[in-house]
Formats: C-alpha cells, structure tokens, sequence
C-alpha cells in the first residue's frame, strides 16, 4: 500500500520510518517533509498550497493511507476532505480536531464528560482577563493553535500582565480568547491512544522533558526529550488514567458526535488529587513519537488502515517492553530564536541508536546543517531505564554542530 505522512518535523521522520519499516507498505509519501525525510519518503508531486491541493495530489500519486502528523492541517480540515475523496484517513476530521484547536472547547467537552481536568475562566479582553485572575501562580493559555507558545505560567501579576498584552494589544498570536486556569503541581506524563470509532488502545506511556535545562529549569521549549516504557507508570496509575481519562473521552466522543479516527494525545498532571488532563492533542506528541514508536512491533501501517477505516486491530501490533530514551539537541539561541546553517557532524559515526531530524536541511555540499530550533532526536533502547540511558547518551556524544543545547539528565530520574 501507498502511505503519507503529512507533516515535516521530527515526529513525522519518526512515522515516516515506522510506517516504511511496515510489512504492508509499499512505497511512503510525505508533504511537505524535509531533506532528510525525503531520503526515505517520495515527494507529492505537483503544486500544493492548501488541502484541496494536497488532497488532489494525493490522488494523483494513488495514495491508500494519509497519516496526519501535524495538527494544523488536520484542524483545516484534511481528514475530511481526504475521506471524501475515499482515501482512508489517519487523523481526526476537523470538529474533533477542536479537541486540540480550541483548549476552551476541550475544557468544555471535560466538563461536560466528567473528565478531570483543573478549573477555569476563559476572557476576550485584556480587564476581564485580569478580573478572573484570582491568585498566583496561575496559568494564562492563548486559546488557539499557538505551537506550544501559547502558555504561560505566571508567577506574579507582571509576568501576567505582559503574557496577556502580548495576547490583546501586540496580537501575537492572532485574534482569540485567554484561558485562566487553576495552577496545577505534579509529575507530568503524556497518554497516547489510538482511537477509532469507539475503541481504543493505549500506547506505551511517556514523559515529555518541557524545559530548557537539566532539573526542569529554564525556558519552556517543544521538547528537549523524551522517555518511553510500560514500567513508566505503575499498572493501576494506568488503569486509573485509562478508566477516569481515555475511557471517558472516547465515549464523549461518540456522545457528542465528534467522529475520531487518529491519536488522542491526554498530556497529563499527575496531582495529590489524581491525574488531570492538562490538554488535549489529536495527533501523536513531539518529542513522544520519537520515543514511543521504536517500540512498536508488528505491521504498524495495517494497523492505521484499519483504524483508519474504523477498524482497530490490536493484533496487529505489540509493545516493546523495554525503554527508549530520546535526546533533542537544539540549535544556538532556542527557545528564544534559533541558528541555521551549523554544521551538524558525527551523523554517520552513530551505530546503534535512531536519528530523526527535527530541524536539519543540506547545504549546497550535500552535508546537513541546522535548519530549526530543534535541530535533531537521537533515540536508544535498553532493557532497564538505566542502560537505555547510558546508550543514547554515548550515541547522542558522538553528534555535534556548533551552539548545540541538549540536556544531560533525560531518563535519568524516574520522575
Ligand atoms: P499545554 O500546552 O496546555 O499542555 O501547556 C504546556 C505546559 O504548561 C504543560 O506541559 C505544563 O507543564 C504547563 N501547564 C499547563 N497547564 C497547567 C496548569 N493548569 N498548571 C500548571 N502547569 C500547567
Ligand atoms: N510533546 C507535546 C506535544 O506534542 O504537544
């Protein structure tokens, strides 16, 4: 089968090998993808602007399966168009996608479905937001698709007062509402599942590492790392997460109408008082993907042409039962901006680990330099947290390109 990743970041180079890697796939597309994604994946061919575009040039390619990766084309409405076109579809149709598109509409939907989640006020201006304001910290969110910058976790009614002019008065971030939300404290963990039609099946758990720095300190970024096993959570923390969070969004989801093919992604606080979501995605996370999906066994592209056709056939994959560790290094000056044209050298020095490219292009020599705040994720596996650790570190020692950021303590505490 002909399979597409739409999508050019990481998280795609991590599905575009796992789908490539698939007993089932013949040959894998991707748009817009990137120099290195394009060394394993074909381009689309043809002009392709907007959904209607890319849709067409899926047809003309004969494609069987679209994944979508990122969630801004899945919120224009891909899947839907896709669909209507017959092409079976990996990734919800854009009112689902709202789950992600709009964190007041997920709020909305976790209210109505009893899902835990923290308290909240949503204002559409700059007094009624600091009228809602009730004590600090508190967190200020954008509401909209803002790649991760939208959130702000103010510790003082400065840092409140400039999150919220950047929102109303500069419009940084376009038109759009503010959330204020109850802070929240614990341990962080993401949940992906894959869901279709009202069934679901949880991938193995992961932790996403925000911060710029070691001991989560510094800047909030994409992601600087990521952890993945099974052993991350004990089983009945997952149960509870399964029966008081994914269970209940997936029925709410077919309470409300909202038809859900793809992954739902519950990014999760782990507080005194049990887990709360803390947002919703409709598309695998970054840098979870990069993590998680070398642990998939099995026929992975089956598998989303099945869920894809509302068909979730958990026989057709299996769950490393190890560890996966992986390390991002960014480029000079991210999270604040970042530096093009480094020149990235050891690629070709790695002998056991997994690199995907975030942000990397060719220069006119043919050698990869960086293109992008988050430039590359090295990936290890080991049987225990330990070894997995000590593996991609000693892998990600041999890559470097100058200014790079990574973080030294990935993995290295439970939590
Ligand atoms: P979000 O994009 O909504 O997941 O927020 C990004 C990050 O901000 C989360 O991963 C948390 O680290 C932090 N965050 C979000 N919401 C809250 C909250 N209610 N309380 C404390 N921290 C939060
Ligand atoms: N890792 C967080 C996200 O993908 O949104």
């Amino acid at each position: 089968m002909k399979v597409i990743v739409v999508g050019k970041g990481g998280r795609e180079h991590a599905l575009v090998t796992a789908l490539n890697e698939s007993e089932s796939t013949s040959e894998v597309f991707c748009y817009p993808g990137s120099d290195a994604i394009l060394e394993i994946a074909k381009p689309l061919p043809g002009e392709i602007n907007d959904v209607e575009s890319l849709v067409n040039a899926m047809l003309a390619a004969e494609i069987d399966l679209c994944v979508g990766g990122e969630e801004s084309w899945l919120a224009k409405g891909l899947a839907d168009r896709a669909r209507a076109e017959g092409i079976p579809t990996w990734g919800p149709v854009r009112d689902s996608a709202q789950l992600e598109a709009s964190k007041e509409f997920a709020k909305e939907f976790m209210v109505r479905h009893n899902i835990p989640t923290g308290g909240y006020d949503a204002a559409e201006d700059y007094d009624s937001a600091k009228a809602a304001i009730k004590s600090y910290p508190t967190v200020l969110k954008f509401d909209g698709l803002a790649a991760g910058k939208g959130v702000a976790i103010c510790i003082d009614e400065n840092e409140a007062d400039s999150f919220l002019k950047e929102v109303f008065v500069e419009k940084r971030f376009g038109d759009g509402r503010v959330l204020i939300e109850e802070y929240l404290e614990g341990p962080e963990v993401s949940v992906i599942a894959a869901v279709a039609d009202g069934n679901y099946q949880i991938f193995t758990p992961a932790r996403d590492y925000k911060r710029l720095a070691d001991g989560d300190q510094g800047l909030n970024t994409g992601g600087m790392g990521a952890v993945a096993s099974r052993s991350l959570i004990d089983s009945e923390l997952l149960k509870q997460i399964e029966s008081d969070v994914i269970q209940p969004s997936v029925e709410g989801l077919i309470k409300d109408n909202l038809d859900f093919k793809g992954f739902l992604y519950a990014g999760l606080m782990l507080t005194k008082d049990g887990p709360k979501v803390l947002e919703y995605n409709c598309r695998f996370g970054d840098p979870e993907a990069q993590a998680v999906l070398p642990l998939i066994k099995g026929d992975f592209a089956a598998y989303l042409m099945h869920g894809a056709k509302g068909d979730l056939n958990d026989s057709l994959i299996d769950f490393d039962e190890g560890w996966s560790i992986c390390l991002v290094l960014a480029s000079a000056g991210y999270p604040n901006s970042s530096r093009n044209e480094d020149l990235i050298n050891g690629l070709d020095l790695i002998q056991d680990a997994r690199v995907y490219h975030a942000g990397t292009k060719k220069n006119s020599e043919g050698h990869y330099v960086t293109n992008g705040g988050r430039v590359l994720a090295v990936v290890g596996r080991g049987d225990t947290r330990e070894s997995a650790v000590e593996h991609s570190y000693k892998e990600a020692e041999k890559i470097n390109f100058d200014g790079n950021q990574r973080r030294s303590d990935i993995g290295r505490m439970h939590f």
